[in-house]
């Protein structure tokens, strides 16, 4: 068995196909057994073992019944380890040994434990949140952020090389709209003549553009206008363009410091959508699409299975699949990349279907390694938090109110001065409320968001996990504590089933950050951190720490606390959640 702890899992497959071969050499014709048939299961209750091998895909080889053969495979293998039950065969592992094997790992480099390398050498581009600039962001991007970072943050703990990047939609009709309600409601009002968060402001004229239109039936042609004069570079048209956007821009990038994203490289649709253009006119000349009648170029897919598809529309002007083939073809040249995981929600996923194809047929190689990583819609409870245009909700105001809630909880509880700054408690809660219930489901799932079950501090929360790093942190903090770790540390101690059952879960910690990786899906690293929390709850309940029976038992439960509060925090790390030392 080597360092990974999790080797004995191999090193029991391959004992139990030794023995099954071992069986099969003692008969007559000596039948070959098939080593993938050779499975480790984990056993339902804890107490039969830890790995459990069904004897079934055997019984026709060695014409006997599953129960036979367990008995017979068991007997041939260590009798401490291995024993049978019914169809199986079970084992156990040396507790003594994997715990000090898993807690030396932890406590020597955490880092290095909490890592894995399955995905060494590959550089995955991942692209999230991506807004348009006419409003703030509102409870759909949130999601998308907490999936995109997330995502990047597992993919580096998995080993790749990652870049985070955005694209901000800057262009087109939709800022142009919110340009002309301020244009003719505006009275070169400011964010900060208005005292409003600066997205926030230019989304409020994007809802005055609607109120607009509804009374004035010329407003829509009048946006249409300033779209053609900032295509067509007008210089009063650009300024205000420009000074619209810094607002909106300089206004989500304080939701993303907030809310703890960030981004490696951003680009913008102002910037790569001629890039896009040049393409689309290129595969023309190349005969991969058609000039219309009517002077749109449109691509063809029928034979594909998909639709005809306009490229440029008969103005010559660009769409939003434009400016995607410009975008994606400057960050492939930005930084070559082996994969780019798009991170948009699932109404889209056509787009990305004919994006993809396109780009291929454009002769790119590094198109089929494109993907589009899709989301399920999310929703408030009816009649929650309306917002101002009585479907979507901002970010902000969704975080505040959470920040709200939890602080009313602080000062309820009394917990002020335990905490510290109240505030930043609250609002680290909020965050940790808010990522863990977004991430806590598959992505491609619709959901519910429900702010009161999120905060909740004793269900499925991140409030309750971090309260269980803040619980383990006070208990390392104590003066007892400090005296425990004077004894030497005899990991061996720890054989209790709690305490076991802990250490296992630790142990999982690797393949559980593999799995998420491979399969792009932080909610395996939920459902692991909702169980170890449930088995330290176990434990904490079982073993008394710096009070139990002798100093040696003392200094290694306390290395068991300290092993979890390690993988824990990175744990949580890679899900958003803020950790907390007091709470
Ligand atoms: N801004 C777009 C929207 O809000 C999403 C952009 C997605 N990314 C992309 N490369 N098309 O719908």
């Amino acid at each position: 068995m080597g360092e990974d702890p999790m080797d004995d899992k191999l090193f029991w497959k391959d004992a139990v196909y030794a023995a099954l071969a071992g069986l099969a050499a003692e008969m007559a014709e000596q039948p070959v057994i098939n080593k993938d048939a050779v499975i480790a299961e984990i056993p339902p209750d804890p107490q039969m073992g830890d790995l459990g091998f069904p004897m079934f895909p055997f019984a026709k080889i060695f014409r006997k019944a599953p129960p036979a053969i367990a008995t017979l495979v068991a007997g041939k293998l260590a009798a401490g380890a291995a024993s049978s039950l019914g169809p199986y065969v079970n084992i156990r592992f040396d507790r003594a040994a994997v715990a000090r094997r898993v807690l030396d790992a932890v406590l020597n480099s955490p880092d290095n434990f909490c890592t894995a390398d399955a995905l060494k050498g590959s550089r995955v581009m991942v692209e999230f949140s991506s807004p348009n600039t006419n409003k703030p962001l509102h409870l759909g991007h949130l999601r998308n952020d907490a999936l995109g970072e997330s995502i990047a943050r597992i993919l580096a703990a998995a080993g790749a090389e990652v870049r985070k990047v955005c694209i901000i939609n800057d262009r087109g009709i939709h800022i142009c709209k919110s340009m002309l309600a301020y244009k003719e409601c505006g009275n070169s009002a400011t964010p900060e003549s208005a005292r409003v968060k600066s997205d926030r402001f230019v989304g409020d004229y994007y809802v005055r553009f609607t109120k607009l239109s509804q009374e004035d039936s010329g407003a829509e042609e009048r946006a249409q206008e300033l779209l053609r004069k900032w295509e067509a570079g007008d210089e009063e048209t650009v300024t205000l363009w420009k000074k619209m956007n810094d607002w909106t821009v300089r206004g989500m990038k304080e939701t993303y410091v907030r809310t703890g994203i960030s981004f490696d490289q951003y680009y913008f649709e102002s910037e790569t959508y001629r890039k896009g253009k040049d393409e689309v006119l290129k595969g023309l000349e190349q005969g991969l699409w058609t000039r219309e009648e009517d002077g749109s170029v449109q691509a063809d897919l029928t034979a594909d299975g998909l639709d005809k598809k306009v490229l440029l529309r008969k103005d010559g002007t660009s769409l939003y699949i434009t400016q995607d083939f410009g975008t994606a073809i400057l960050r492939h040249h930005d930084w070559p990349f082996d994969r780019l995981v798009y991170v948009v929600g699932s109404e889209q996923r056509y787009h990305f279907q004919v994006l993809f194809l396109l780009l291929d047929k454009m002769g790119f190689e590094w198109a089929r390694n494109l993907y589009h990583l899709s989301y399920g819609m999310v929703n408030l409870p009816e009649g929650r938090m309306k917002s101002r245009e009585g479907t979507v909700v901002d970010a902000d105001d969704l975080i505040n109110e959470l920040r709200d809630m939890a602080l009313e909880e602080i000062r309820g509880k009394e917990r002020e001065e335990i905490v510290g700054d109240a505030m930043e408690t609250a609002e680290k809660i909020a965050l940790g409320a808010l990522h863990y219930y977004l991430l806590q489901i598959t992505p491609e799932r619709d959901m519910l968001f429900n702010p009161q079950e999120s905060l909740s501090f004793t269900g499925n929360t991140g409030p309750y996990l971090q309260y269980m790093g803040a619980r383990i942190s006070s208990i390392l903090r104590r003066d007892e504590a400090a005296a425990a770790r004077t004894v030497p540390l005899n990991a061996a101690l720890l054989g209790s089933d709690e305490e076991w059952e802990l250490i296992k879960m630790i142990s999982q910690y690797p393949q559980a950050v593999e799995s998420a990786a491979r399969e792009m899906n932080p909610s395996l690293i939920t459902a692991w951190l909702y169980e170890l929390s449930k088995n330290f709850s176990r434990f904490y309940h079982a073993a008394p720490v710096l009070t139990a029976p002798n100093p040696e038992l003392a200094r290694a439960r306390l290395a068991l606390c300290e092993a979890v509060l390690a993988v824990l925090r990175r744990a949580l790390n890679l899900v958003c959640i803020p950790f907390l030392e007091s709470m």
